[in-house]
């Protein structure tokens, strides 16, 4: 294996530390995949030049012509604290013709915008919640189509940002509020979905051209008091007491219907392609109580901390962590960028 020089871009405030030993598990936790990424990097022999990045894109170029990356690796979520901006910096990096790991600009837009995702989406027949989009400062009036209850979240942003029980709502009181919630708090417009009720399944895939599915993952809610939904709110994702108190765990599905794993490897091949994505991505989707996949939302550029569900489904088909962040620097380095002609 060719020993590689990679720039790895992260954001200003998240560039880890040398060393982890004498942090707590809450100390390490906002930086964590960072320095998994760079860790693991490291381990592979590579040599590793960390950069924080987040409203000066001199500093990259700077970087870039003093260490001459073979490739840069990915982590930026946001440049000006924007989320979509993200995909401007891997514009940038193709423009000066400096190979990235990680998805492409264009697959980075469309999947950032759910609607338009959805849209491409019925359009290839893939089966996605119905839904509207409520605009800023525009009143929101129900289409007849769409019956109660609804799912209200940011129309782009990550994470489930501004998501939690309240998203669900079943009334037409509860729909203006949590639309204005959305449109205050979270700044963004606000997409309403219809709710389906169901199992929360997670694949996470890897290629260019040709793809690669790890196992079909789901995240169980062991401990549901009742009359709560089972959704991924913000808490469920991010706060270990919820998680705990929920009897929040992930793991591979199990006893899904006959055909119907092969069926959801094959959909979430089809996002994939539709949404012109590279490198590496991870599918949420919803298998209703009806039987039915849906597709929830795209993720290029997945977390990639060690322990979470797109390394750890990685791993359970073989693959280690050291192996997958070669892969992914593997598939950033054939990726056929168009100034390659
Ligand atoms: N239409 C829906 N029906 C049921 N649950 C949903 C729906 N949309 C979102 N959720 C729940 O909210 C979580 C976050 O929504 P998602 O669209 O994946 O946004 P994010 O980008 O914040 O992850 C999902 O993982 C799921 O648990
Ligand atoms: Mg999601």
């Amino acid at each position: 294996m060719k020993k590689l020089r990679i720039l790895v871009l992260m954001h200003e405030d998240l560039v880890p530390p040398d060393t982890i030993r004498g942090l707590s598990d809450e100390e390490i936790a906002d930086w964590k995949s960072e320095y998994d990424v760079c860790a693991g990097l490291e381990a592979l022999g590579h040599d590793v030049f960390p950069l924080g990045v987040s409203d000066d894109l001199g500093l990259v170029r700077r970087a870039i012509r003093k260490h001459k990356p073979h490739i840069a690796f990915n982590l930026v979520e946001e440049f000006h604290g924007v989320a979509v901006y993200d995909q401007h910096v891997v514009s940038y990096l193709e423009l000066i013709k400096q190979p990235y790991t990680g998805c492409n600009p264009r697959g980075l837009m469309l999947s950032h915008d759910k609607a338009l995702c959805k849209q491409i989406l019925s359009y290839h027949r893939i089966r996605t919640p119905k839904f509207i989009v409520f605009e800023r400062g525009k009143s929101v009036r129900r289409p007849q189509r769409l019956g109660f209850p609804l799912m209200i979240k940011s129309v782009n942003e990550e994470a489930s940002m501004g998501i939690s029980q309240k998203s669900i709502v079943r009334n037409e009181n509860q729909l203006a509020d949590q639309v204005a919630y959305v449109h205050e708090h979270v700044r963004t417009d606000a997409l309403a979905e219809e709710y389906i009720e169901g199992r929360e399944l997670y694949v996470s895939l890897i290629g260019n051209q040709r793809l690669t599915a790890f196992p079909i993952w789901e995240m169980r809610f062991t401990r549901m008091p009742e009359g709560m939904a089972r959704i991924a709110t913000r808490r469920v994702k991010w706060d270990a007491k919820t998680q705990k108190a929920l009897g929040i765990k992930t793991g591979p599905a199990r006893h899904l219907p006959p055909g119907v794993d092969r069926q959801i490897t094959s959909i979430c091949k089809r996002v994939y392609r539709c949404l012109s994505l590279s490198g590496y991505a991870r599918m949420d989707l919803r298998l209703g109580e009806d039987g039915q996949v849906y597709l929830l939302e795209a993720n290029p550029n997945p977390n990639l901390e060690y322990g979470e569900d797109f390394a750890e489904s990685a791993e359970r088909v073989g693959i280690s962590y050291e192996m997958l962040l070669q892969r992914i620097l593997n598939l950033g380095l054939s990726y056929k960028a168009a100034w390659r002609g």
